[in-house]
């Protein structure tokens, strides 16, 4: 769930356009401080609850399901536009198949998604495939295979950074990714940087909670915890060399945006003995890291609208499907058509969609992550889940805690206040309001625990 397009695509051109190193450095700075507090919260939440997202809030503490469908509605967002781009890696693979690229990719990346229709169909191609994967209920062997796939997609990638790297002036993109520039560090980028941080670990929306909730009693949170961000980490840094050097090497603007992956990546294969093959192979891989994501996103959707809405499985596929492919076409028609037609806050719908996800929703479902973990779970209750009822140790339970408490809701709300256009003075008096109930909750829960002794 957390390796996919999040890591491949859209940390490379995220970074390109945030000031390189700057946003590097807050999205390490913000995966250290965050993600793997607010990982371990959403696994222990699922191994409890031992449900979907809105299923194992409730089971814990009746009531609290919302914040489970909020992640849910979260997932079918993110869902409406990943196909878009999940369907431009097949047409890339149809485009090496076919001898490689005959134009200038720029141009001919331009023109392929403002083209319209074609840009759409190849979304719908992921939309079926993606669908008839989880009626089939092969998505355990998709699993499967992906244990064999991802290690070989860490090895293409290592030959491409290696290709990169040593193009002629590369050391000007290494320097743009690696070397940060302190002053470029704005609230724009630190948004930037969080949002990107919950989209690529999966975080927010429920799906580590459902993820959570398949797994074993007796297996370690903490250790999982721990490295599904490093790795998840160590393939977006590569992601970012394989791209960036190449970018300053060729001359292309690192701004280009979404589409930086797909007009830098063809120039590299290019510059590579068999080029054609590496690139089908490579653009299959990440076509299958791609699949392992859409597949959990309709997943959760799907075993949502099966509970509620009692569909029988097969029904609640093709009808969310359905409106996922209609969704889809605003979403891909953002780059073409529709480019100049402004949602909300000046952003086109593809834009729009994915502010709204990132910067708000996600980090709203995290906020309450942290309220339901530091304050509503009980204390003791959470602590034997974490440790498997004391076989594992877990000193750092403490640390966590404040991590969660403090670290997590006073920056979660720095964060949204700032994304809603609360500023200056009147954020630095929101969050000391807050900081000040949580003292306040602090003095009364000790007294409840002396009381009590
Ligand atoms: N983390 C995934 C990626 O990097 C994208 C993603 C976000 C996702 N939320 C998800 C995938 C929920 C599956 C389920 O591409």
């Amino acid at each position: 769930s957390a390796i996919g397009l999040g890591n491949l695509w859209k940390f490379p051109y995220l970074a390109g356009k945030n000031g390189g190193g700057a946003f590097v450095v807050v999205y390490l700075g913000l995966i250290v401080i965050l993600g793997f507090s607010l990982m371990l919260g959403e696994m222990v939440i699922g191994r409890r609850g031992k449900s979907d997202a809105f299923g194992a809030y409730n089971n814990i503490k009746k009531g609290w399901g919302f914040i489970g469908m909020l992640g849910i509605l979260c997932c079918f967002i993110v869902y409406s536009y990943y196909v878009v781009i999940a369907g431009w890696i097949v047409k890339y693979i149809g485009m090496f198949i076919r001898g490689g690229l005959t134009e200038d990719p720029v141009l001919t990346f331009g023109n392929f998604i403002a083209s319209g229709t074609s840009p759409i169909l190849y979304s719908f191609i992921v939309v079926v495939v993606t669908a008839a994967i989880v009626l089939k209920g092969v998505s355990g062997g998709i699993e499967k295979a992906s244990k064999i796939m991802m290690p070989i997609l860490f090895v293409f990638m290592i030959v491409i950074v290696i290709r990169s790297v040593t193009l002629p002036n590369a050391i000007e993109g290494i320097k743009y990714f690696l070397k940060p520039d302190f002053s470029l560090i704005t609230p724009a980028v630190i948004i930037a940087a969080l949002g990107q941080v919950f989209f690529s670990l999966s975080l927010g929306m429920g799906a580590m909670i459902t993820y959570g909730s398949y797994l074993p009693k007796d297996s370690n949170l903490i250790k999982s915890a721990l490295y599904i961000p490093i790795l998840d980490t160590v393939i977006a840094l590569l992601a970012g060399l394989a791209i960036l050097p190449a970018v300053f090497s060729f001359g292309l603007e690192p701004t280009a945006g979404p589409g930086l992956i797909f007009i830098t990546l063809p120039r590299v294969f290019a510059a590579m003995p068999f080029g054609n093959v590496f690139g089908i192979m490579f653009f299959l891989l990440v076509l299958f890291a791609a699949l392992t994501s859409t597949i959990s996103l309709l997943e959760v959707v799907v075993s949502f609208v099966v509970d509620q809405l009692k569909l029988d499985r097969k029904k609640a596929t093709i009808l969310v499907s359905i409106i996922i492919a209609a969704i889809a076409i605003p979403n891909s028609h953002s780059f073409g058509p529709m480019a100049d037609f402004k949602v909300f806050f000046g952003l086109n719908f593809f834009d729009f969609l994915g502010y709204l996800t990132d910067n708000i929703l996600l980090p709203v479902g995290g906020l309450m992550l942290c309220l339901f973990v530091g304050y509503v779970w009980d204390k003791e209750d959470l602590k034997n889940e974490l440790t498997n009822d004391g076989d594992i140790a877990f000193p750092l339970f403490s640390a966590w805690m404040i991590g969660i408490k403090y670290l997590g809701i006073q920056l979660l709300s720095l964060i949204l206040l700032q994304a809603v256009g609360i500023t200056g003075k009147k954020m630095s008096y929101s969050l000391v309001i807050i900081f000040m109930i949580q003292i306040l909750f602090h003095v009364l829960e000790n007294k409840r625990k002396v009381s009590a002794v």
